[in-house]
């Protein structure tokens, strides 16, 4: 599903970003450029980024 509309971004990227090594927001935000414009996505991107941490 779109996470992230501005940018058409979803959540499997997010989570491939995690497996990538991107541990916060922060870090998946300069590799995708999520909640970078209106960051109305940031808690559900941050969300699914802890989600996936705990995985692991
Ligand atoms: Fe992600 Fe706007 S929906 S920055």
């Amino acid at each position: 599903m779109y996470v992230c509309l501005c940018h058409a971004i979803t959540d499997k990227q997010i989570k491939e970003a995690v497996r990538q090594g991107d541990c916060s927001l922060a870090d998946v935000k300069k590799r995708l450029g999520v909640a970078d414009q209106c960051g109305k996505c940031a808690r559900m991107a941050n969300q699914i980024i802890q989600t996936q941490l705990e995985f692991e």
